[in-house]
Formats: structure tokens, C-alpha cells, sequence
């Protein structure tokens, strides 16, 4: 298959760059931005002609939460127009969502089934990316997913080995739950999916397994990172100025992806891990 891989300078992108060489028998197609704009129809239409693209991976978005609020326009142009766009090409898609679909406010993890609400300006332009998607590929397949960090690019994994190394203190919240996810593992899923011998269209959750705050989550990093001269203390969300509201309980359900494709997934510390190990080289 010839497959475009789109927001290849990011988190998810650069990782799916790292698994494509385990799957040569494709050809993989990475571009960001300076090389294909994904808001850009008549761009879009012209790399996927000529190429012979049979399908598109979007790994390309705008993910910044607190500027989206002020930008929602320019948020909903990359998250939803320009899904349509990719979408509308005639080529298979895997598209990547988000649990700022939901509230936040459930005491259980969220399945596919369940009523979205979200509370964000982000979480608004990439529920409506999913829903313009399926309008124009209802065999699309979208996998939502959460707290995601890798070596590559801008995350918390990375900032908080920083901060440990800065910082004699550090306060955290410990109200908000979640699962951390490295991408590299999301990109082994996307890979899953792409090697099925059965295209199984539809929405999908997909995390690593298990849960934790964001305490839980620093103090496990600066263990397995060997940042031993930082104390870490839990704080609640309002003593953190949060220039967006973050969803207290973000735990997705990802029963429907393990049944479909008989997989187990990795737990949050095994990823983390394997992610720290590659950032202390
Ligand atoms: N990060 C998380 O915690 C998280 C959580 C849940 C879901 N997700 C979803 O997971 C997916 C991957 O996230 P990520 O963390 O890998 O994102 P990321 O690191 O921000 O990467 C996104 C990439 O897309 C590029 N991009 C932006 N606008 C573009 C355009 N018009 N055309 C082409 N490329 C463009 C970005 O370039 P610039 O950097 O120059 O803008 C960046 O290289 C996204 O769909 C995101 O919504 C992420």
C-alpha cells in the first residue's frame, strides 16, 4: 500500500516514521506543513493522485488546548475542515481523536457508545473533525486517545524530567485522572489496524492500560529518570492557574479495540519505561 502519514513532525508522527521500517512492503509517504498542508484541498488531491495514495494516517492537528480557546477558528480549519478534506479522497483513513470529547465529569471509563460533551474549545473542533469525517467516509476508523507523550516533541514526560532537574520542589495535581499513553504505542496500534486482513471501519478507544494522576504519573517519571533531589507534592487543580478547564476523570474503555483485534495493550509504567530508557541515551 502507499500510505500518507500526515503531522510527521510530531509526537505521533515521528513514531509512526520509527515503525514504518518494521513494515516495508509499504510505501510511506511522511509530510508536515512545509511539505503538505492539510487545510490545502487542491494540495491534499494533487499528492494523493499523484502518488497513488491508498491510505491516509492524520497525525496532523492543532493540540495546543489553551490557544485553541482564544483561536477556535484556526483550530476548527485543521481539526475539522481539513479532516473533511483528507477524508474526502477516495483513499482509506485512520484519523486520531481525543477523550476532550467528553466531560471529564464520568466516574467510569468511557466506551465508543457513550454521549460526548465537550467542555474545550479543542475538544469542540476535534469532535466535530470526527463527525465531518465519517460524513464523507463513514469506512474511516478513528482512534481516540489521551495523555500522550514520546521522545519526540513537547510533552509532559519531558518537561517534568526537565522541572525535576531545575526544581528543588514541585507541586502537581493529583485530582485529575487519566492514562498515560506513549505514542509509540499508539503507532503499533495504528499499525495494528493497518495489517488487519479485515478493514473494521468505526470509533475506537486506545490508551495504555491503567490509570493514574498526574502525581502518580511525575513521581513515577523522576523514578525511572534517576531525579532523586526533587519533592514532589500533590495539589488540587484550583490551586493550578489552568487557563482551560482540564477533565477531572479522562479513563477511555478499550474493550471494542482489544476484542476486534485480539490485542493486549502495554500498561502506562511499561510504556513510560521504554520511553525514558530512549530519552536517557
Ligand atoms: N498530545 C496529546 O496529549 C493528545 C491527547 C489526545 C489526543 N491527541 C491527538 O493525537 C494526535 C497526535 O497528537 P500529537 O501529540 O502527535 O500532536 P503534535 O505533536 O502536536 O503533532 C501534530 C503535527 O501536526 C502538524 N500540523 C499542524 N497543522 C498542520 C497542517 N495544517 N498541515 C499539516 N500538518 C500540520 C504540527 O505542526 P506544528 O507543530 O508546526 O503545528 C505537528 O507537527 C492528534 O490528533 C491529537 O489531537 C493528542
Amino acid at each position: 500500500m502507499n500510505i500518507l502519514i500526515t503531522g510527521a513532525n510530531g509526537q505521533l508522527g515521528n513514531e509512526m516514521r520509527v515503525l514504518s521500517a518494521l513494515h516495508p512492503k509499504h510505501t510511506h509517504f511522511f509530510t508536515d506543513i512545509a511539505e503538505l498542508d492539510i487545510c490545502d484541498k487542491v494540495a491534499v488531491s494533487a499528492f494523493v493522485e499523484a502518488n497513488a495514495i491508498d491510505l491516509i494516517v492524520n497525525c496532523a492537528a492543532y493540540t495546543n488546548v489553551d490557544k485553541a480557546e482564544e483561536d477556535e477558528a484556526t483550530a476548527m480549519k485543521i481539526n475539522a475542515d481539513a479532516v473533511a478534506i483528507l477524508g474526502s479522497q477516495g483513499t482509506k483513513v485512520i484519523h486520531v481523536s481525543t477523550d476532550y470529547v467528553f466531560s471529564g465529569d464520568e466516574h467510569l471509563p468511557c466506551k465508543e457508545s457513550d454521549p460526548v460533551a465537550p467542555r474545550t474549545a479543542y475538544g469542540r473542533t476535534k469532535y466535530e473533525g470526527e463527525k465531518r469525517l465519517l460524513a464523507v467516509c463513514p469506512e474511516a476508523v478513528i482512534l481516540r486517545t489521551a495523555w500522550l507523550y514520546s521522545e519526540y516533541g513537547n510533552n509532559f514526560v519531558k518537561t517534568m524530567i526537565r522541572l525535576g532537574k531545575e526544581k528543588e520542589k514541585l507541586g502537581v495535581v493529583f485530582d485529575q485522572i487519566g492514562t498515560p499513553t506513549y505514542a509509540a504505542d499508539l503507532a503499533a496500534a495504528i499499525f495494528t489496524v493497518i495489517e488487519c486482513p479485515m478493514w473494521h471501519p468505526g470509533i475506537y478507544h486506545f490508551t495504555n492500560e491503567g490509570v493514574c494522576s498526574w502525581f502518580d504519573f511525575t513521581i513515577a517519571i523522576h523514578e525511572l529518570a534517576g531525579i532523586k533531589n526533587c519533592q514532589v507534592s500533590p495539589i488540587l487543580s484550583e490551586e493550578y492557574q489552568y487557563k482551560t478547564p482540564r477533565p477531572h476523570y479522562s479513563v477511555l474503555d478499550k474493550s471494542k479495540f482489544k476484542k476486534t483485534f485480539g490485542v493486549s495493550i502495554p500498561y502506562w509504567m511499561d510504556g513510560l519505561r521504554r520511553c525514558v530508557k530512549l530519552l536517557n541515551r
